[in-house]
């Protein structure tokens, strides 16, 4: 079992990642902003280490996460401007792989976005400048000596959870709930041969274990 590092435990895909991971027996620290986020993760099962991503040095980022082995990242600014986009979604996940290394941690998953999300929306500076970010990060993990997985999920939603999805290289866009966003990390996390691969995600109709064992057999 591992011990996980969750950036962005208190989020959307990141609070139901942090279960699901407990209940699969992994050991789990939360990065959480606020002081009152701290209970919440404890009875989740979680440890919380406080800290704000923005202003945490990668030494700072390793000291919260001492004892890990596996880092997450799925923090994002969320649309609350671009400074805080850059410092979060674009610079955030490279503080990581600084703390990943501080640590001798091998093993980063980083979620991301689909290169086709908003192509059907109005052009916006924010959203531009939001891909722009998440590339950046995805660069910064790809070209990374870490044992990296980079996972695009499509439109997050908060309908129920499924057990199915299409998961692949390169898929049709699509919408996905954050459940079922983190029911596929915690597979994929729980089958470390995966590694290395930039993976899309949608609903979709394939068992998460056997899309998952098919990326494997690939
Ligand atoms: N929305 C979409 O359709 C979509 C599509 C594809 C990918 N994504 C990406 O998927 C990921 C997960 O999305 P989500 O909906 O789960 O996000 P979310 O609910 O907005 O959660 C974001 C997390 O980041 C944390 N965070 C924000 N600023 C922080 C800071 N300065 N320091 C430390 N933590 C900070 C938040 O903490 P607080 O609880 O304190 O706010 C929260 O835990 C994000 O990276 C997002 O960009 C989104």
């Amino acid at each position: 079992m591992a011990n996980i590092f969750i950036i962005g435990a208190t989020g959307g895909v990141g609070s139901k990642l942090g279960r699901l991971l407990v209940r699969s027996g992994h050991s789990v620290i939360g990065l959480h902003r606020k002081p009152d986020q701290a209970a919440g993760l404890a009875d989740d099962g979680v440890s919380p280490a406080q800290g704000d991503i923005i202003e945490m040095t990668p030494e700072q980022l390793a000291q919260a996460a001492q004892g890990a082995d596996v880092m997450v990242f799925t923090a994002g600014a969320a649309g609350s401007g671009l400074d805080r986009t850059t410092a979060i979604d674009g610079d955030g996940p490279a503080k990581a792989i600084e703390a990943a290394r501080l640590l001798g941690i091998t093993r980063l998953y980083l979620v991301s976005a689909f290169p086709e999300a908003g192509r059907q929306r109005e052009r916006s500076d924010g959203f531009e400048h939001y891909m722009a970010e998440k590339k950046r990060a995805d660069v910064a993990v790809a070209t990374s000596e870490l044992e990296w997985v980079i996972l695009r999920p499509g439109t997050l939603t908060d309908a129920e959870g499924q057990d199915t999805v299409t998961m692949g290289p390169a898929i049709l866009y699509g919408s996905i709930a954050r459940e079922t966003v983190a029911r596929a990390l915690c597979a994929l996390i729980n089958q470390p041969s995966v590694c290395r691969e930039i993976i899309e995600l949608t609903d979709g109709p394939t068992p998460i274990d056997e899309a998952v064992a098919a990326l494997r057999q690939g």
